[in-house]
């Protein structure tokens, strides 16, 4: 009998010169392992089995590249304290036959915590900061000129900071609310400088990022970015301006993109699709006041949206026919068949997040030529669970 041939998704990958070993990135879902923003076994043991268990490019969730761009204080900070962990990290990983991105985000006004100047935290306008009010932090005020100029240093100074460390790659986080996106959104970007207005105008914050990134890791780093689709809220950037902005990266010298869609302020559930668990993330909330909120507030305030496999398929495809650099689909891929599709339609690369969290086997069941489907049920679960002893499947 001829041998069966590899599944496509096993087949290797450059990206800017980095071999991947196959298409399958392990998308970031927030660890909950940097207990006081630090790099720890734990946040090591994760990855490293991650690679282990045949990941191509697994990604750290959410490194914070300033104090002020971390929504909560647990998210690892990217400074001189991270250094060394960054490293160990990297090298666990290499051992396991794996290579490492990093996510590299701000905050902007969606945090919980203070400024250093104990005010508000900032982002492109002001507004209102439902996400800290219970945190006693409702208000976001309006980043001036030179938060801008330092948060793109800010970036520059992570990005080589963990370059040096031996992380592999870069993911700039564009999307899901955070600063950039924010930029990006004419509904929380209403400035009438040079910052906001049109297009333009707008992405001018995230493409001054992804310059000064590249003039600080140079050439051989991939530079990967998490986009938005749709921010999935009235008002919101949606796919045409996406699509501009997807090619708009490209030029400015991106080198692979991972659109998403959503902002986790406003539609989080837009971003996972499936169940909203109000219990559990009610439990899960630090003090009871929070937990009490959330509980009231959420039925009210955050929509669900249905989950189907490859939701983004149809939108991500808009941005895959506008670029020619690696476009990875994301968001509901959870079966053989839906990657085979994938790679069919001229997707290079899969990130995948919840499917890895339920099924940690399931590269191994590929390369074993089966053609696996994830037991993940969208329960949500492993969202609200998160910040309580690790990321991981409920089930
Ligand atoms: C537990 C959990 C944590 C997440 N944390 C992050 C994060 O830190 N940064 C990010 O960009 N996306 C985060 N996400 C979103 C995922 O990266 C991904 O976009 C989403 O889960 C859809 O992919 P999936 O259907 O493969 O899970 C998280 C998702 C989950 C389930």
């Amino acid at each position: 009998m001829p041998e069966a041939a590899a599944h496509p998704a096993l087949a290797p990958v450059e990206l800017a010169g980095l071999r991947l070993r196959n298409r399958i990135i392990k998308t970031a879902t927030y660890e909950g392992m940097t207990p006081k923003g630090q790099v720890t076994q734990a946040l090591i043991d994760h990855h490293a089995q991650l690679a282990r268990r045949g990941v191509g490019l697994t990604t750290v969730a959410y490194g914070a590249v300033a104090r002020d761009g971390r929504t909560f204080p647990e998210q690892l900070l990217v400074d001189e304290d991270a250094r060394a962990g960054l490293r160990e990290l990297a090298c666990a990983v290499h051992e396991a036959g794996g290579a490492v991105s990093l996510q590299l985000a701000h905050c902007g006004g969606f945090s919980k915590l203070r400024g250093p100047d104990g005010a508000a935290p900032r982002g492109p306008s002001p507004g209102f900061n439902a996400y800290g009010l219970a945190a006693g932090v409702p208000r976001i005020r309006a980043m001036r000129a030179r938060d801008i100029e330092a948060a793109i240093d800010d970036f520059a100074r992570a990005a080589q900071l963990a370059t040096e460390a031996g992380v592999d790659a870069l993911e700039l986080h564009c999307g899901h609310g955070y600063l950039l996106s924010q930029f990006l959104s004419p509904l929380t970007n209403r400035r009438r400088d040079a910052w906001g207005g049109e297009l333009t105008a707008r992405l001018r914050l995230p493409l001054a990022v992804v310059r000064a990134v590249r003039a600080a890791v140079g050439e051989a780093t991939p530079l990967l970015a998490k986009l938005n689709l749709r921010d999935g809220v009235p008002g919101g950037l949606e796919l045409a301006e996406a699509v501009q902005v997807a090619a708009a990266l490209e030029r400015a010298g991106v080198d692979a993109l991972v659109p998403s869609g959503g902002m986790v302020q406003k539609s989080a559930f837009f971003l996972l699709r499936g169940a909203v668990p109000v219990a559990r993330m009610a439990a899960a909330q630090r003090s009871r006041l929070q937990g009490l909120a959330m509980r009231a507030l959420m039925p009210m305030i955050v929509k669900a949206w249905p989950y189907r496999p490859a939701f983004f398929r149809e939108d991500a495809e808009a941005v895959l026919d506008a670029v020619s650099i690696p476009v990875a689909l994301l968001g509901g891929v959870d079966s053989s068949a839906v990657i085979r599709g994938a790679l069919a339609r001229g997707f290079s690369l899969v990130a995948m997040g919840r499917a890895l969290l339920a099924d940690p086997d399931f590269i191994e069941r590929l390369a074993r030529g089966e053609e696996p489907v994830s037991r993940c049920t969208h329960c949500n679960e492993c969202v609200a669970e998160m910040d309580r002893g690790g990321v991981r499947c409920v089930l």
